[in-house]
């Protein structure tokens, strides 16, 4: 009810706070870094964008020409060569080449077709870097860490050099889609289908005249981050679960089977309103989600002094923490079987998906600062998990400890080792 209060009831009374914006403050104005007047604008903006079919569209054949073009193949690849994986630096790759064709319409190619092929890219680690340098920022002083920015060393030194290649890769991303019109478009499957750019529908919505560079650098930024790790670490968890739990998965296998002609030739290029039918895929990604939110943990500014729903005052300019990861393990809210993976929960016995209060499954955040990208999220997520576990076969590698890192994004500390199978019918 705490969380209730501090998220949606007295919403106005909660903001991100001054410490939050200098900690994430890479992010620039963009929305998730941004109060009042700027975020309402941003939310509007992009609100706008994220309703759009064609934005839909667009995501779902990145992904697949992304399936088709690397993942099944590389996945092949691995299972050919008997070799052990990381499947989570494998899904890492491959949102982070698809979050760029979205938002900047740029492949960074991180994910190669063949094993043997893996690179750095210094783009993806510059990110990596500046996530740990956010986190390190949470533990200690904030004159400690201000007084390593001035002297440039430690975590800080990474996080300026980070944030330098960061800027370099974004300018050159905007000013080339601004310069040359058709440079580095990705195209879509069919020719006479315009592409969509985000970059542009985001100027045409804001209605600038103008290029305004620093809102298109913030807002691209802000939708790398949001979209980048979370879908990634939410595919490892989802798949780390489904492999532990082969009656899920049976099932899983089960309803595809039913609602899917696989016989058909590119069946997997299933449009949006078939996924909807996956009620039982849909509940298990729930339910990991549940398990793993991957934003753990949460933090919000009192402006004027209040009383939560639990009797405790807080002051004005009060700082709150709290816990989502923790939220799923409270018996209160999730019941005795709180810990367990059971899709089941999120299942009516009218075979429908059962809808959960945003302040309950607290994932995705709860109104009115909820996540923009959840429908788009659910769609990616189902389509992998649809190719991957009919094609393939997951099998984690014996004694691979699976647990969580301490991390602004819930990561898993030692990756998720596999070996990989191609599955026989
Ligand atoms: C499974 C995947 C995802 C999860 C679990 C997730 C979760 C969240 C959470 C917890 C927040 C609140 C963050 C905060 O205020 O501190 C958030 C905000 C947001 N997310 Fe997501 N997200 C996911 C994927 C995406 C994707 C793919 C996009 C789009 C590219 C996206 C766009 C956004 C935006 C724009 C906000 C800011 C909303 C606002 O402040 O008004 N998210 N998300």
């Amino acid at each position: 009810m705490n969380v209730h209060h501090i998220t949606s009831k007295n919403f106005v009374n909660y903001d991100k706070g001054s410490e939050f914006h200098e900690i994430f403050e890479v992010l620039g104005n963009g929305i998730l870094n941004s109060d009042y007047d700027i975020w309402k604008r941003q939310r509007d903006i992009l609100q706008s964008l994220f309703k759009q079919n064609i934005l839909e569209n667009f995501v779902t054949k990145s992904i697949h020409k992304k399936l088709e073009g690397s993942l099944l193949p590389l996945l092949n690849d691995v299972s050919e060569s008997k070799t052990i994986v990381d499947l989570e630096d494998i899904f890492q790759r491959f949102t982070f080449d698809n979050i760029c064709t979205i938002m900047l319409a740029f492949d960074p190619k991180c994910l190669p077709n063949k094993f043997t092929e893996f690179q750095e890219v210094a783009f993806e680690k510059a990110f990596n870097k500046m996530e740990d340098a956010i986190l390190y920022r949470h533990f200690v002083p904030r004159s400690l860490w201000k007084l390593q920015k001035w002297l440039r060393i430690g975590s800080e030194k990474h996080s300026i050099v980070s944030q330098q290649i960061i800027d370099k890769f974004l300018h050159e991303c905007i000013s080339t889609k601004f310069d040359e019109e058709q440079s580095r478009v990705i195209n879509c499957t069919q020719e006479d289908e315009p592409n969509f750019n985000m970059l542009k529908a985001l100027v045409e919505k804001s209605g600038m005249e103008q290029i305004d560079y620093k809102f298109l650098r913030d807002t691209a930024i802000n939708l790398l981050t949001a979209g980048r790790d979370t879908i990634s670490a939410g595919l490892s968890w989802f798949f780390w679960l489904v492999s532990t739990h082969p009656k899920v998965e049976i099932k899983i296998l089960e309803e595809i089977r039913a609602n899917f002609n696989a016989n058909e030739e590119n069946w997997l290029i299933s449009e949006v309103k078939n996924l909807n039918k996956l009620v039982y895929l849909h509940g298990a990604i729930c339910e990991a989600l549940r398990l793993f939110p991957l934003v753990p943990f949460e933090h919000k500014c009192a402006i004027k002094s209040d009383i939560l729903p639990s009797g405790d005052y807080i002051g004005p300019n009060t700082m709150i923490y709290y816990s989502l990861y923790s939220m799923r393990r409270m018996e209160q809210i999730w019941d005795k079987d709180c810990l367990e993976f059971k899709p089941e929960r999120w299942i009516s016995e009218k075979r429908s998906n059962i809808q959960i209060p945003s302040y309950k499954f607290i994932a995705f955040n709860a109104c009115p600062r909820s996540c923009l990208g959840k429908n788009l999220s659910f769609i990616q997520m189902k389509i992998v998990a649809i190719a991957l576990l009919w094609n393939f076969y997951f099998k984690v590698v014996e004694g691979h400890s699976v647990c969580p890192n301490v991390s602004v994004i819930l990561h898993m500390k030692h990756g998720l080792k596999v070996h990989v199978t191609k599955r026989s019918r």
